[in-house]
């Protein structure tokens, strides 16, 4: 079966979650199925393994995930953008709005000293506040931003079009 469609099929919707008129996408078949996460890393390996990657800059929580996993594939390292007080400091940090209220990810000062070839992972990309913040922070330090990744795009959202305004290249397995 084509790879990507295999992983497309693992991603379960969820009606009206989590309010109504939204439709949430569940990747948790998708981690449960050994062959679904397998092909998912491996359709990123396909792109990301010949480029030459230092580091892997993910996003907490769900973006750990792929991140983590991606890197040992790659075999690059993995650098954290944590939710606000979870990171001995000194941090640097990036406020982002949310559709209420606002949220935050704190990169340590100390990461990328020196020049490093990173790529951006999340699992998902809706408005694209979050990764516009995690590219701001690593913006901020000598990271060079090769790629944002996603397991998937939501198309009815602006996310895509922000980020690529941003001079952000994204790449995406999967659009809903
Ligand atoms: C979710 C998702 C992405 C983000 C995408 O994270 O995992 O990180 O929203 O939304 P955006 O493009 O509109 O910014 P969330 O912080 O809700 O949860 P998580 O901690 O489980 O990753
Ligand atoms: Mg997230």
């Amino acid at each position: 079966m084509d790879l990507i469609k295999s992983i497309r099929d693992s991603i379960r919707a969820i009606p009206d979650y989590p309010k109504p008129g939204i439709t949430f996408r569940d990747i948790s078949p998708l981690l449960q199925s050994k062959d679904a996460f397998k092909s998912t890393i491996e359709a990123f390996a396909q792109r990301y393994q010949e480029l030459g990657i230092d580091q892997i800059a993910a996003v907490e929580a769900r973006g750990f995930i792929f991140g983590a996993a991606l890197a040992q594939r790659l075999g690059c390292g993995l650098t954290l953008l944590r939710k606000p007080g979870k990171l001995p400091g000194p941090v640097v940090k990036e406020t982002y709005a949310l559709e209420y209220g606002e949220d935050a990810l704190e990169i340590q000062e100390c990461a990328f000293k020196e020049p490093q070839r990173v790529l951006l992972m999340d699992d998902l990309l809706a408005t694209g506040g979050t990764v516009a913040a995690a590219a701001k922070l690593l913006s901020r330090t000598q990271a060079e931003l090769l790629e944002a990744a996603f397991v998937i795009t939501l198309d009815d959202l602006p996310g895509e079009q922000k980020l690529q305004d941003l001079g952000i290249s994204c790449y995406t397995l999967c659009r809903f």
